[in-house]
């Protein structure tokens, strides 16, 4: 029988996948046991730590692109460090340790922490700015939501394309001041509107499991290294998303220009934010609807990851129970 050559790249990748894992779990679990102690920079460090260590012994040449900010502000995981053991396939990586600090410093559902690696030079570098985002799940056609439409349009075109009418659909938006017309618009076309406090990287996955979620849409603005990761995520697992970064001073501006984007005014699609092939992984810091938080039991840490990879679209589920605890 004739053997089958995998590519150098995609074997790795295959690799990747699971090694990933262990990556966001420590990280996880680092941020974990400083859960509802009300001191958000120590449970964010705690993950960083746990994240960069895990990171570093991974077969990769890595850049992180989406990071904890520009090196003078982030001693870790600043944009632009290289982590792997710097020998393997070169990769971007975009990092979120704890994404929703609040969350976990108050023990609340949803903090989760996350990944994604990328092929070399293929994710937006985007500044640690808002960005304005819509995204719907896999299975509507091309369009059938714009960020530049009213919202009222694109929650009568879902409605239409998803073929109930608008009072069944569901849009998730971060509740913020700055949504008070965004919401009104989305409640008065006659959809539900879900307020979530912080954590729209899982505000967008929802969308791509909304019998499971009961989320159809997500809309509004959040955090652009926030966005990059979610578009990784929905790159694997399917849908459609808009993002225009959110450049309304003069110094913004200048540093988007600095990372490399010439048009202030671009509308990003996933293929625009995650140009190739990526892997994405979550695992859950506190209980959430997509993922459970980390348990510590006497003997056994018990954690929830998800792992996705776009060139197949797998997702896996992965509930892990951890026995040496050292490791921890
Ligand atoms: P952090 O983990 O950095 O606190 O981010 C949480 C988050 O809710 C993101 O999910 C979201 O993109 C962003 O903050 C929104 O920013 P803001 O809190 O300034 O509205």
């Amino acid at each position: 029988m004739a053997s089958i050559t995998v590519p150098h790249a995609l074997m790795l990748e295959r690799i990747l996948s699971l090694e990933i894992v262990r990556v966001t779990e420590r990280a996880a679990v680092n941020a974990a046991r400083l859960r509802g102690r009300g001191d958000e920079k120590a449970a964010d460090q705690a993950a960083v730590d746990a994240m960069r260590r895990e990171l570093n012994n991974l077969p990769i040449d890595g850049t992180v692109v989406i990071g904890e900010g520009e090196m003078d502000e982030a001693p870790m995981l600043f944009i632009g460090e290289r982590v792997g053991s710097k020998a393997g396939f070169k990769v971007d990586i975009a990092v979120d340790p704890l994404e929703g600090t609040t969350l976990c410093a108050k023990n609340m559902p949803g903090a989760i922490a996350t990944l994604a690696i990328a092929e070399d030079g293929t994710l937006l570098h985007a500044p640690d700015i808002y960005m304005d985002k819509i995204a719907v799940g896999p299975g509507y056609p091309g369009g059938v939501v714009d960020l530049d439409a009213p919202a009222g349009d694109n929650i009568l075109n879902l409605a239409k394309a998803k073929g109930v009418r608008p009072h069944a659909i569901t849009a998730m938006i971060l509740d913020r001041p700055r949504h008070a017309d965004l919401i009104a618009a989305v409640r008065k076309a006659g959809a539900a509107v879900s307020l979530i406090t912080d954590g729209d990287i899982a505000g967008v996955i929802h969308t791509a499991e909304p019998d499971k979620t009961g989320i159809d849409i997500y809309l509004g603005i959040g955090g652009a290294p926030e966005g990059v990761l979610a578009a990784a995520a929905l790159r694997c697992i399917g849908g459609q998303m808009q993002c225009r970064l959110v450049l309304d001073t003069e110094e913004k501006r200048a540093r988007a220009v600095k990372m490399g984007i010439a048009d202030p005014r671009r509308k990003y699609r996933i293929e625009d934010m995650v140009r190739g092939d990526c892997l994405f992984a979550a695992t859950g810091v506190t209980d959430g609807r997509m993922l459970r938080g980390v348990k510590f039991g006497n003997r056994v840490i018990e954690t929830e990851t998800v792992v996705m990879r776009s060139v197949t679209g797998t997702v896996r589920w992965i509930h892990a129970e951890h026995r040496q605890l050292e490791k921890f």
